[in-house]
C-alpha cells in the first residue's frame, strides 16, 4: 500500500488571478491589524448578494485588493485553486473532485474542540464566523507532490480559538480530523487509507499567527473541493497538512497520528516542512512547478516562511524529523 500520491500531470493552466472581489458590504469593516502576507486595504464596489456565511459574520474579513503575495508572485486564480484539487475521500484525480464534491453537504456544521482543555464545546460553524476575527491570508500552497498555488484564503487564527478553550499545561500537539461521510464521500470506501483523515500539529506550530482555520476563498465561502466549510491552512508545511473538512480539534499530550504518516512512515513524516534539502523518496523537493506557469522555480525553506516559523524548530535535525 505505498502509492500515495499519484504523479503530477503537467498541464498549462490560466495565468488569470479572477480580481479580488471583496466587494460585499459585510466584509467592509476591516477587522485589525494583521501579520505577514496579509493586506489592509480598500474594497471595490458590491457584486452581489452577500452569502449566509457572510450574514453571520459579525466581524467582517480584511479586505486586500491585492493580486500578487507580498513576494510579488500572482495569485492563482479561482479557476485554478477549485479545479486541481488533491481531496481523497472524492477521488485520487484532481480534476475530478470538483466535480464529485458538489453534493457534499457542509451545512449545518459543527466542530468539537476537546480533550486537555479547560473549556471544551462544540462550536457552530455559525459561531465561529461570528465569534473570531475573519481575516484574508495569502499564502503559497506548496503540495508535497512538488506542484504549488498562490491562495487568497479567509478565516481566523487557530490560536484565537485555542485560546479561547484554554489548553492545559500537559496539552503539546494539537490533532485534527476529517468528516467521515462515506455515503457522501466515495473515496473514504477506499481500503487504502485509514479513514477519517486526522492530522496534528505540535501546539506551538498551532499557537503560531500563519497557523489559520480557512472558511473562505476568494471572498467566497469554502467550496466543498477545497475544504468546505472550515479547513486548517498550514503554509510553511507541505499541503497534506492542511486537512480539510474538520470536525473535531483534540488537544493531547501525545504526537498524533496522521493519515499520509500511518500510509507511508517512510515517505511522510509528521513535521513535513517544506523543506527543498530533503527530497521524498521517490522525487526532488528541489523545485516545483507553479501551476500557472511553464518552468520550475525553486522551493524556498518553509515555503519562504523561514522568518516567522524557523525558530520553532531550532536544534532540531530536519532531515530526520522530516
Ligand atoms: N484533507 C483531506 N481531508 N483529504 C485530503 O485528501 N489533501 C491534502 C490537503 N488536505 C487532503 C486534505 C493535500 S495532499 C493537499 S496538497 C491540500 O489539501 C490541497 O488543498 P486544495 O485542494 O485546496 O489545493
Amino acid at each position: 500500500m505505498s502509492n500515495p500520491f499519484k504523479s503530477v500531470p503537467i498541464r498549462s493552466y490560466e495565468i488569470t488571478p479572477k480580481d479580488v472581489y471583496f466587494s460585499r458590504r459585510d466584509f467592509i469593516k476591516a477587522a485589525g491589524v494583521v501579520a505577514g502576507s496579509v493586506a489592509l486595504a480598500s474594497c471595490a464596489p458590491n457584486a452581489g448578494e452577500p452569502s449566509e456565511a457572510t450574514v453571520a459574520a459579525e466581524n467582517p474579513v480584511t479586505i486586500s485588493g491585492k493580486t500578487t503575495d507580498e513576494l510579488g508572485d500572482p495569485l492563482n486564480s479561482f479557476q485554478d485553486i477549485t479545479n486541481y484539487n488533491n481531496y481523497y475521500e472524492f477521488t485520487t484525480d484532481k480534476e475530478g473532485v470538483a466535480p464529485l464534491s458538489q453534493g457534499f453537504t457542509p451545512k449545518p456544521w459543527s466542530v468539537e474542540v476537546s480533550g486537555m482543555v479547560k473549556k471544551p464545546k462544540i462550536y457552530a460553524f455559525e459561531d465561529l464566523l461570528k465569534n473570531f476575527t475573519q481575516e484574508e491570508r495569502i499564502y503559497r500552497l506548496r503540495c508535497v507532490e512538488a506542484w504549488s498555488m498562490v491562495i487568497p484564503w479567509t478565516g481566523f487564527t487557530l490560536a484565537s480559538l485555542l485560546n479561547e478553550v484554554e489548553p492545559t499545561s500537559d496539552a503539546k500537539y494539537v490533532r485534527f480530523e476529517t468528516v467521515m461521510r462515506p455515503e457522501e464521500m466515495k473515496g473514504q470506501g477506499s481500503p487504502f487509507y485509514p479513514w477519517p483523515y486526522q492530522e496534528g500539529l505540535r501546539l506551538d506550530e498551532a499557537m503560531n499567527d500563519l497557523t489559520l482555520l480557512a472558511t473562505g476563498l476568494y471572498g467566497e465561502d469554502m467550496p466543498n473541493q477545497n475544504g468546505a466549510p472550515i479547513r486548517l491552512v498550514v503554509p510553511w508545511k507541505y499541503g497534506f497538512k492542511s486537512i480539510k473538512s474538520i470536525v473535531k480539534i483534540e488537544l493531547t499530550d501525545k504526537q498524533p497520528e496522521t493519515l499520509w504518516n500511518t500510509t507511508a512512515p517512510n515517505e511522510y513524516g509528521f513535521y513535513s516542512n517544506v523543506n527543498p534539502a530533503v527530497d521524498h523518496p521517490r522525487w526532488s523537493q528541489a523545485s516545483e512547478r507553479r501551476i500557472g506557469e511553464l518552468s520550475r522555480r525553486a522551493t524556498l525553506p518553509f515555503n519562504g516562511y523561514g522568518d516567522q516559523v524557523a525558530s520553532l524548530y531550532e536544534g532540531m535535525d530536519l532531515s530526520v524529523h522530516y
